[in-house]
């Protein structure tokens, strides 16, 4: 099964948990298990998320999600044009997080390394930031 679909939203905390079922229903077709559906969420409401809180920080734009299914495996790219990232490798790291004030953990970037194939994080102060997940679509036992 090949399939694509290319998406635009608002950047609103409404929209994650749509963002995350949307993805999760274009996955279906090639008979994920649920925990590897659950894994995709769960590092898809990571990747949103940050768009919303630090990518639009004060602000509201917009997100797109590009998604490709290729036989087995799923391709995830979410794009925000907002303030970016000055430095992507330490935003990376295990618990750092810009936003002591509130009940961030910084480990929005572990969790999709971890409950992904793939990560990988590009970055530019001022034009926004792109995350590239991937993940092999394990069957569902029957
Ligand atoms: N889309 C984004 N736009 C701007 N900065 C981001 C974005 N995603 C992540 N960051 C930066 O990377 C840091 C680490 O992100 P993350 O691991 O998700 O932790 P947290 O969201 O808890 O701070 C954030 O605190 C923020 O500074
Ligand atoms: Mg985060």
């Amino acid at each position: 099964m090949n399939n694509r679909m290319l998406l635009k939203i608002k950047a609103i905390p409404e929209n994650v948990g749509f963002l995350r079922n949307v993805i999760a229903a274009f996955a279906v077709p090639a008979d994920p298990s649920v925990e590897t559906i659950n894994d995709v969420k769960t590092a898809v409401s990571e990747a949103v998320t940050n768009c919303i809180v630090h990518g639009y920080k004060n602000t509201v734009g917009e997100i797109t999600v590009d998604v490709e299914l290729i036989d087995t495996k799923l391709y995830i790219k979410i794009n925000d044009t907002g303030v970016g990232i000055e430095n992507v490798q330490q935003a990376m790291e295990d618990f750092f997080t810009t936003e002591t004030a509130e009940e961030r953990s910084g480990l929005g970037f572990t969790i999709m390394k971890t409950y992904m194939d793939t990560l990988k994080v590009e970055s530019k102060l001022g034009a926004g930031t792109t995350v590239y997940l991937t993940k092999e679509l394990i069957h569902a036992e029957c």
